[in-house]
């Protein structure tokens, strides 16, 4: 008898799969390496471990047992008081990746348009896919800059739904200027502008506090850069007040860990700290700016954020992926429009940019 079984949506056949980066465990084994010894340097995250508070919380948290609150209560009221933002417009995730999905989920219908402004963060063109949208790109301007024309011809032409915007971009580390912004809002789109990495960015630069005045703005924010806890997936929105009741009747209910809330809330006590660790991260940034400019087919872009894109003229940035992986150093590799040879090089601590500056400057 044959066999009958029921077909994959065709829009997930079609689809293309994520490509995430290979854990630095993985990798060290395929390179003979300890993973103690492998700086990773490839996927934006914090070189600094969590502040001790929250491993000593984390070890003292004894209701592992139990579900996590569903209204997420804690971090919530947390993030309230530290943003001076009311806690009905918050709601947390499974790190910004789980409130980009929801807010897909949340407008698109298949054939709806999205908009995207490539290169950028990836999994925006992904999730839209997921839900079998129209992802419309509107391609930056080679500096990173967004199209603003373009982008205005767009939502007039495909009247699409949602608008995703990076800002400070990844991977370039662009930030978008405030008046573009005011002039986005003024489209009949709801602008998700993600500020995964404004932590990094110069102080005043979030429009986190803005969303409250507007209907079309939602701001996303992360735990995994700034307070280093990408490991335990925690990220946060906030939103309109007339899109909650709906983000609430949607999400998983018990999508935010007990740990991972945990580890936020005492994040949250100690943001001055945090603070401090992420101005290390941009004084380090800084210098690697300038010395990576020593090395004569390098060619980097001013970044706002945890790390710096660098166009490789002639030579193959794979090469020089592959070679510097040899040496136990991961960096991102991309070939793809705005991106033809390039690398994107998180920032680590200032021993292992040292340790990568020495591996680029004898590749000379
Ligand atoms: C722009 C941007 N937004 C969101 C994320 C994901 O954040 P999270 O770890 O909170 O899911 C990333 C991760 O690299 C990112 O680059």
């Amino acid at each position: 008898m044959k066999e009958s079984l029921p077909n994959v949506c065709d829009h997930i056949q079609m689809m293309p799969a994520y490509e995430p980066v290979t854990p630095a465990e993985v990798l060290a084994r395929r390179l003979g390496f300890a993973s103690k010894d492998i700086i990773k340097l490839d996927a934006n995250e914090n070189p600094y471990a969590p502040v001790e508070a929250v491993r000593h919380a984390l070890a003292q948290t004894h209701n592992l047992n139990r579900y996590p609150d569903p209204q997420q209560r804690a971090l919530r009221e947390a993030l309230s008081q530290y943003h001076a933002l009311p806690v009905e417009n918050i709601l947390a995730g499974a790190g910004a990746d789980e409130l980009i999905d929801l807010l897909m989920r949340l407008f698109l219908q298949p054939g709806d348009a999205v908009v995207n402004c490539p290169p950028t963060f990836g999994m925006y063109a992904f999730d839209a896919n997921l839900q079998g949208a129209r992802v419309v790109d509107v391609y930056r301007r080679p500096d990173f800059s967004l199209d603003l024309p373009a982008l205005e011809a767009v939502v007039e032409k495909e009247c699409p739904k949602l608008l995703f915007l990076a800002s400070p971009n990844n991977p370039d580390g662009s930030l978008l200027p405030c008046a573009e912004l005011e002039r986005l809002l003024a489209l009949p789109v709801v602008v998700v502008l993600d500020e995964a990495y404004v932590e990094f960015a110069a102080p005043g630069c979030t429009m986190i506090n803005e969303v409250p005045r507007r209907s079309n703005l939602v701001v996303l924010r992360t735990f995994s850069k700034w307070a280093g806890l990408a490991g335990l997936r925690v990220g946060y929105g906030v939103f309109p007040a007339w899109m909650m009741e709906h983000l609430w009747k949607m999400k998983q209910p018990y999508n935010l860990s007990v740990a991972g809330s945990v580890a936020a809330v005492v994040s949250i006590e100690h943001a001055d700290a945090l603070c401090c660790f992420a101005s290390r991260i941009v004084a380090e940034r800084e210098r690697f700016y300038k010395e990576v400019q020593k090395v004569p087919w390098l060619f980097p872009f001013p970044s706002q954020a945890n790390f710096i894109l660098c166009h490789v003229k002639g030579r193959d940035a794979r090469t020089v992926r592959q070679r510097l992986a040899e040496r136990g150093i991961l960096v991102r590799y991309f070939d793809k429009p705005r991106l033809e040879n390039s690398i994107r090089i998180s920032i680590g601590t200032p021993d292992q940019m040292d340790a990568l500056l020495a591996a680029l400057l004898e590749m000379n």
